[in-house]
C-alpha cells in the first residue's frame, strides 16, 4: 500500500514538473510572453506571424492571461493564416477562442469567417464585448502542418485570442467519416456539476472542455423537468480507456427522481448530420430488488428510441462507464429530448454526461496546394510565402488567382518585383490549370525551363531577370500561348523558328545575345534582319505600317475607310504589341476628312481635337497629340494598343490612327452633345439645364464605361484622369467616358508604381499624389468628384464659388454634407425637380468616394448600383405625376438604351484567320 502511494506521488510530482502533454499547443495571439497558466498549461506568444496587429484589452470580466491580448487582422477580402505543425495520421483537437472586449473602442462587433486549411469551419459572430466565442473541432491531420484562417469580415475587424491544439492518443473520435467529414463540437456537458466551472485539463488529459450543466446561458439546457436532481460520488470510476470522459465529469450526475430527464439546448452548426454519445455510470447506491432502466426519446424522432438502459447490467457493474451514442444521426437546431424511466424500472433516469458533434465536411482544397507549399518553402523569408493556407480556399492567396471548380486550380501566379533569385522554381512548370505567369523584374538566373507541364499557358512575363541560355523550343508547344515576355534577360542563342510562327506577342528585346533565326518566311527577314532592341523593332513596325498604310490607300479609294490591316502575322512579332489589329489611316485621308483641320472642336493636355467626316458620312473627331507633348510617342503607343481592345457601349469608340510627317493622330467617334462640364457650367447651361434624373443617367452611364475598365478587362485599366470634361455626351445625351490616354495596364494584384504623378487638380486621388500608388480606387475618387459636380453644378476647383478658405468642391460638399444640409449643396437651377431621397443616395456615396483612403472607397460596382437605386426613386417619383414633361421623356429616352445589353468585349487577341472585327462606333 505504502509503495502504491509513493509511486502515485511520484508519479504526480512528475507530471508537475514536466508540465503538460506532448502534443499540447497553446497559442496566446498577441501576447509578448511565455508562462505557464493556473492549470499547468505553457502558452506561447504569436511572434513568428508576420500579419496583424497585437493589442491589449483593457476591461473585461476575464482576467487568465492568454485572454488580456488578441491579434487583429486588416479588413480587406484577404485570409490571414497560423499554421501549426502536426502528427500526420493523428487526432487532433483545435480550439480557437475569441474575446473581443471592445479592443478597437469602436464597439463594432465583429463577424467574420473562420476556416481550418480550405474547409469553412464557422462564422464568428461576436454578441458581446465580454464572452469568449470557442469553436472546436476534432480532426484527423492529413498532412505535416495544418492552418487555422481568418477571412471575410463582414462587420468590424477580424481578431483571434488564442488557438490551442490537442493531440489525443486512442481512437474515441474514430468514425468511418473521418476522412470525408472533422467533428465540430456542438455540446460538451458535464451534467450534476456543482460549480459553474467546466471541467478540463488537467482532470481531462486531453484538455477538453466539459461544460457544466449550471452555467447559465442562453437556449442551454432549458425545459428542465421537475424532480430532477444532481448526484454525486467520490468513488472512482473505471473509465477504462484514455479518451472517455474524466473520472471527475462521471463522478457526478443528474437523475429525474420522479421518472424523467428533459432538457432543450442550441446546437450551433446544426441542422445536419451528427454524432451524439451519451456517458452513463451508476454512482447511487441501488437496493437488492431495485432497477434504473430507461429510454432516450427524441419529439419527431421515434427512430432514434433504442433499447432501454440499463447502466449497470450494461456497463457490468457499478461505478463502470456505458456509452451508447449514434456515430451518425441527424439533428435538428434546437434538440429536446427525454429519458423516461421504464414501467418496470423503479428508479428514474439517470445521465452523467454527453457529446454532440457536426459533421463537417472536409474541403481538401485546391489540387496545387502540395506545389504551392513546396514552392513557399523556398522563400521562407518572404512575406508573399508566409501567408499560409490553401493557396486557393476559402480565398486565394494574395499572389494567385484561381478557378472556381469544387478544387480549384490555380490560373495565374503574379511574383512580379518580389526579389526573387535562384532558378524559376520547377514547381511552377507543375501548375496544369496555370494560364498567366508573372514573374517580371525579379533577379532570376538559370535557364527558362519546359512549360509543358502547364498547356494552358496564355502569358508568361520572364521579363527583366537574369535569366541564361537558350529560348526552349518547348514553349512553342504551348497551343494558347499569346504574350511572351522576355525583354532584359541575357537569354542566348536562336529563337525558336516555331515560335515566330505564333500569334503572339513576343518581347525579347534587350538579351544581348538572342538572336533571330535567319531562315524565317519573307516578311521576318525583310523586317527583323538585324533585330536586337524594342525600339529598332518598333521602328520597323511603324516603317511597316506606313508602307501597309500607303498601298491600302490605294485600293481604298472606293473601299471601306475601316478596311482591316493586312498580316497579321507580322504583327504578332512586334514586342510592344502597338499596332495590333488597330486601323492605320492615311494623313491625306484625314485631312480631307476633316477639310484639312479646319474645325477645332476642342483641346486637351494632349494636343487639339478637329471635326471631321468620313466618305461615308459617319462623323469623327480627330485628336492631334501635340508633338511634343510628354513622352508623346509613348503614350501614343500605349494608347493606340490599348484602344484597340476596349470596346464599350459607354466608352468612346475608338477608330483608328495615323502616324505620319511627324503626327500622331488618333480618330474617335464624334460625340454631338460635347463634355458634361460644357452641359454642367459651360457657355450651354444659359441655354437648358440638364435635370437631376438625366445627370444621374449620365452618371449611371459613367460609371459603366468605368467598371467595365476596371472589372471587364484583364488585366484591369486604370484611367488615371477622370474628369467631368471626360465624359463626353452623344446624340441621345447618352454619356460615353473618353480619353484614355494616361490609362495603365494594371496588374491585378499589384499596384501599379509610376515616377510622375498624373491626372487633374481637383480630381487627383490625394492618397495616389501621396504614396503613387495608383489604384482601381484612384479612379474612384475622381468620380467621387463628378459626382459632386452633379450634384451641385459647380467646378471641381474654383476660386469663387465655395466662400472663404476653400477651393475645391470635396471640402465644401463634406462640411455641408457632414452638418446634415444637404439642400445646401444642391444645384439652384434645379429647382425642386428630384426627390431628396436620391440626392441624399447619391450625395452619400460620393462622400464615400471620396475618403481619403483608397480602402474605404466602394468599388465603382457598388457605385454603380447606388446610381440605379436613386434612379429608380426619381423614377417612382415620375411615374407618381410629381416629374414635368421635360424629364419624363429622358427617360422614356433611357428604358430603350437599357433595354439593349452591354457589349461587354475586352477581345486582346483576335484570331488569327479570322477577318478582323471591326470596332464600329455605336
Ligand atoms: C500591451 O501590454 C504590454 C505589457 O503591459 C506592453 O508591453 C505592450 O506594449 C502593450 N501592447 C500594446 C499594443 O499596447
Ligand atoms: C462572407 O460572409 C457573408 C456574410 O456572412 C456571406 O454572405 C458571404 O457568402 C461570405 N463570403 C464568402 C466568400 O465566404
Ligand atoms: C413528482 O411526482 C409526484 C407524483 O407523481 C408529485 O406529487 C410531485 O409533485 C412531483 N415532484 C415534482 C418536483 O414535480
Ligand atoms: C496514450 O496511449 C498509450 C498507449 O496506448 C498509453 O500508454 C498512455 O497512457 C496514453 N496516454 C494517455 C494520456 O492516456
Ligand atoms: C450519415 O448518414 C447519411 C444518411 O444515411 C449519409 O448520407 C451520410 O453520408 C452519413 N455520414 C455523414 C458524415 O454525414
Ligand atoms: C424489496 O423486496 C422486499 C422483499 O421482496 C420487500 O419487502 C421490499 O419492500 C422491497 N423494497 C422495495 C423498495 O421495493
Ligand atoms: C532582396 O533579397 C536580398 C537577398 O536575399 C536582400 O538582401 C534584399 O534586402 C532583398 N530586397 C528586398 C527589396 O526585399
Amino acid at each position: 500500500m505504502e509503495m502504491i502511494l509513493l509511486l502515485f506521488f511520484l508519479l504526480f510530482l512528475h507530471r508537475e514538473a514536466n508540465a503538460q502533454m506532448p502534443g499540447f499547443v497553446s497559442i496566446d495571439c498577441g501576447g509578448t510572453d511565455k508562462f505557464r497558466d493556473d492549470l499547468g498549461l505553457d502558452w506561447i506568444p504569436d511572434n513568428q506571424v508576420i500579419y496583424g496587429v497585437k493589442a491589449n484589452l483593457s476591461v473585461t470580466n476575464e482576467n487568465r492571461k492568454q485572454y488580456t491580448t488578441l491579434r487583429y487582422f486588416p479588413v480587406d477580402s484577404r485570409k490571414y493564416c497560423y499554421t501549426l505543425n502536426v502528427k500526420p495520421r493523428t487526432r487532433y483537437l483545435v480550439r480557437a477562442s475569441f474575446l473581443y472586449g471592445n479592443f478597437d473602442n469602436s464597439n463594432v462587433y465583429p463577424k467574420f469567417d473562420i476556416s481550418l486549411g480550405a474547409t469553412h469551419w464557422s462564422t464568428i459572430v461576436i454578441s458581446d464585448a465580454d464572452t469568449v466565442e470557442i469553436r472546436e473541432l476534432i480532426v484527423l491531420a492529413s498532412s505535416p502542418t495544418i492552418s487555422v484562417c481568418l477571412s471575410n469580415a463582414t462587420t468590424g475587424v477580424p481578431f483571434i485570442s488564442t488557438l490551442e491544439l490537442r493531440q489525443f492518443n486512442g481512437s474515441v473520435y474514430y468514425t468511418d467519416f473521418e476522412t470525408r467529414f472533422y467533428l465540430s463540437l456542438a455540446a460538451r456537458i458535464n451534467f450534476g456539476s456543482e460549480s459553474e466551472d467546466p471541467v478540463r485539463y488537467p482532470d481531462d488529459p486531453f484538455d477538453r472542455i466539459w461544460e457544466s450543466d449550471s452555467l447559465k446561458k442562453a437556449n442551454y439546457l432549458v425545459d428542465v423537468a421537475a424532480g430532477t436532481e444532481k448526484v454525486s460520488t467520490k468513488m472512482p470510476i473505471d473509465v477504462n480507456r484514455d479518451e472517455r470522459p474524466p473520472e471527475k465529469v462521471m463522478q457526478t450526475a443528474v437523475v429525474g427522481r420522479n421518472g424523467t430527464l428533459t432538457y432543450r439546448l442550441n446546437l450551433d452548426g446544426f441542422p445536419g448530420f451528427g454524432w451524439a454519445f451519451s456517458y452513463f455510470a451508476e454512482i447511487e447506491d441501488l437496493g437488492p430488488n431495485e432497477t434504473r432502466k430507461f429510454k432516450l426519446q427524441v419529439p419527431g424522432m421515434p427512430e432514434y428510441v433504442k433499447a432501454s438502459v440499463n447502466i449497470q447490467e450494461n456497463a457490468q457493474g457499478r461505478y463502470r462507464l456505458y456509452e451508447p451514442g449514434f456515430p451518425n444521426i441527424t439533428l435538428p437546431f434546437v434538440l429536446s429530448f427525454a429519458f423516461m424511466k421504464t414501467t418496470d424500472s423503479s428508479m428514474g433516469p439517470l445521465l452523467n454526461a454527453m457529446e454532440i458533434n457536426k459533421y463537417l465536411q472536409i474541403n481538401y482544397g485546391s489540387q496545387d496546394a502540395t506545389l504551392i507549399s513546396s514552392l513557399t518553402s523556398l522563400y521562407p523569408e518572404a512575406d508573399w510565402a508566409q501567408e499560409g493556407g490553401d493557396p486557393c480556399l476559402p480565398v486565394p492567396s494574395s499572389w494567385v488567382q484561381c478557378n472556381s471548380d469544387p478544387q480549384p486550380m490555380i490560373v495565374s501566379i503574379i511574383l512580379s518585383g518580389k526579389n526573387l533569385t535562384g532558378n524559376i522554381p520547377s514547381e511552377l512548370t507543375k501548375l496544369s490549370g496555370l494560364v498567366e505567369l508573372w514573374l517580371d523584374g525579379n533577379s532570376l538566373t538559370g535557364p527558362i525551363p519546359d512549360f509543358n507541364g502547364c498547356p494552358n499557358l496564355k502569358k508568361i512575363h520572364l521579363e527583366n531577370n537574369r535569366l541564361t541560355g537558350a529560348v526552349p523550343s518547348s514553349l512553342v508547344d504551348l497551343q494558347n500561348l499569346n504574350e511572351l515576355y522576355l525583354q532584359n534577360n541575357s537569354l542566348s542563342g536562336a529563337l525558336p523558328q516555331g515560335l515566330l510562327k505564333k500569334n503572339l506577342i513576343l518581347n525579347y528585346s534587350g538579351n544581348m545575345d538572342l538572336h533571330y533565326a535567319k531562315s524565317g518566311t519573307k516578311h521576318i527577314k525583310v523586317l527583323i534582319g538585324s533585330v536586337v532592341g524594342a525600339s529598332v523593332l518598333i521602328m520597323a513596325a511603324i516603317v511597316y505600317l506606313l508602307i501597309m498604310c500607303r498601298r491600302k490607300n490605294k485600293d481604298l479609294k472606293k473601299d471601306d475607310a475601316t478596311k482591316p490591316l493586312p498580316s497579321q502575322k507580322l504583327i504578332s512579332f512586334f514586342s510592344n504589341a502597338a499596332v495590333e489589329s488597330t486601323h492605320c489611316f492615311t494623313l491625306l485621308e484625314i485631312e480631307e476628312w476633316t477639310t484639312k483641320f479646319e474645325k477645332r472642336i476642342g483641346s486637351g493636355g494632349y494636343g487639339v481635337v478637329y471635326y471631321g467626316k468620313m466618305k461615308d458620312g459617319k462623323e469623327i473627331a480627330v485628336k492631334v497629340l501635340t508633338n511634343n507633348s510628354y513622352q508623346g510617342k509613348r503614350e501614343f503607343s500605349n494608347e493606340v494598343s490599348m484602344l484597340s481592345r476596349i470596346h464599350h457601349r459607354n466608352l468612346v469608340a475608338f477608330l483608328g490612327y495615323c502616324q505620319e510627317e511627324g503626327k500622331n493622330i488618333l480618330v474617335y467617334e464624334f460625340m454631338h452633345n460635347g463634355t458634361l462640364k460644357e452641359h454642367l457650367y459651360g457657355p450651354l447651361i444659359q441655354e437648358r439645364t440638364i435635370s437631376w434624373i438625366k445627370r444621374l443617367e449620365v452618371a449611371e452611364d459613367a460609371a459603366k464605361g468605368i467598371e467595365y475598365l476596371h472589372t471587364g478587362c484583364i488585366p484591369a485599366i486604370i484611367h488615371r484622369d477622370l474628369k467631368s470634361s471626360n465624359i463626353l455626351l452623344d446624340k441621345h445625351m447618352r454619356a460615353k467616358v473618353s480619353d484614355f490616354g494616361l490609362s495603365k495596364l494594371a496588374v491585378e494584384g499589384s499596384t501599379y508604381v509610376s515616377s510622375v504623378v498624373r491626372g487633374t487638380v481637383g480630381y487627383l486621388d490625394p492618397e495616389y499624389y501621396i504614396s503613387q500608388q495608383l489604384t482601381k480606387k484612384s479612379d474612384v475618387y475622381s468620380f467621387g468628384v463628378i459626382l459632386l459636380e452633379l450634384i451641385s453644378g459647380r467646378e471641381a476647383i474654383s476660386n469663387e464659388s465655395f466662400g472663404a478658405n476653400c477651393r475645391n468642391v470635396v471640402q465644401w460638399a463634406k462640411a455641408h454634407i457632414e452638418s446634415g444640409d444637404i439642400q445646401g449643396i444642391i444645384d439652384p437651377s434645379l429647382h425642386n425637380g428630384f426627390d431628396i431621397q436620391s440626392v441624399w443616395k447619391v450625395a452619400e456615396k460620393a462622400m464615400m468616394c471620396v475618403q481619403p483612403y483608397g480602402s474605404l472607397r466602394p468599388s465603382m460596382s457598388e457605385v454603380l448600383k447606388e446610381i440605379q437605386e436613386a434612379i429608380s426613386i426619381e423614377r417612382g417619383r415620375e411615374l407618381a405625376g410629381e416629374g414635368n414633361s421635360a424629364t419624363i421623356s429622358s427617360s422614356e429616352q433611357s428604358l430603350n438604351h437599357t433595354g439593349s445589353q452591354d457589349f461587354c468585349a475586352c477581345e486582346p487577341f483576335l484570331p488569327l484567320d479570322d477577318p478582323i472585327a471591326v470596332p464600329t462606333a455605336r
